[in-house]
């Protein structure tokens, strides 16, 4: 079963404080975070099977690309006004001391380019940047259909639902 095999590359991961906690905050729109890091992990998983690159570098780089945002005040000092824009080192500094492998280091780095300067260079860091791009579109896509179901005023924004 193919989840279980991604799962079973992250299993330690799913174990984290810090990773459950992403349940809590907004990624894009309705979807939370740990929904998106899942679904860029999984996503990013696979391409690299179809790629063949190292499926276990992609699904861990995809599930902690974005392990962190601005929501954590101790670690915004790469932030400027409260932007995210530089959530990617804040993310790749975590798992650096978390002892993740340098290939995975590379991918989280390198998945919002380019902003960052830093192209994508392994093709398990194309894997987790096209699975970001593709499932933050989806992200809103569903966004959009959960508060077209419920009526929410706001059509994006709100509080987390699946
Ligand atoms: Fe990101
Ligand atoms: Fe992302």
């Amino acid at each position: 079963m193919r989840i279980r095999e991604y799962e079973h590359y992250i299993r330690d991961l799913l174990e984290l404080d810090d990773i459950q906690e992403l349940r809590k905050t907004h990624a894009h729109g309705r979807r939370d975070r740990f929904v998106h890091n899942y679904a860029v992990g999984k996503l990013a998983y696979r391409l690299a099977r179809l790629l063949n690159g190292n499926a276990t570098i992609a699904a861990r780089a995809g599930f902690l690309h974005d392990w962190y945002h601005g929501h954590r005040p101790e670690r915004k000092r790469f932030s400027f006004s409260g932007s995210d824009q530089h959530h990617f080192r804040i993310s790749h500094e975590a798992a650096a001391n978390y002892g993740e492998h340098t290939e995975v280091l590379h991918a989280i780095r390198t998945h919002f380019w380019p902003w960052g300067r830093v192209a994508p260079k392994s093709r398990e860091a194309w894997a987790v940047w096209m699975a970001d791009n593709l499932v933050w579109v989806v992200d809103y896509w569903q966004s959009a259909k959960i508060s077209l179901r419920h009526g929410y005023q706001n059509f994006m924004y709100g509080e987390v639902s699946q």
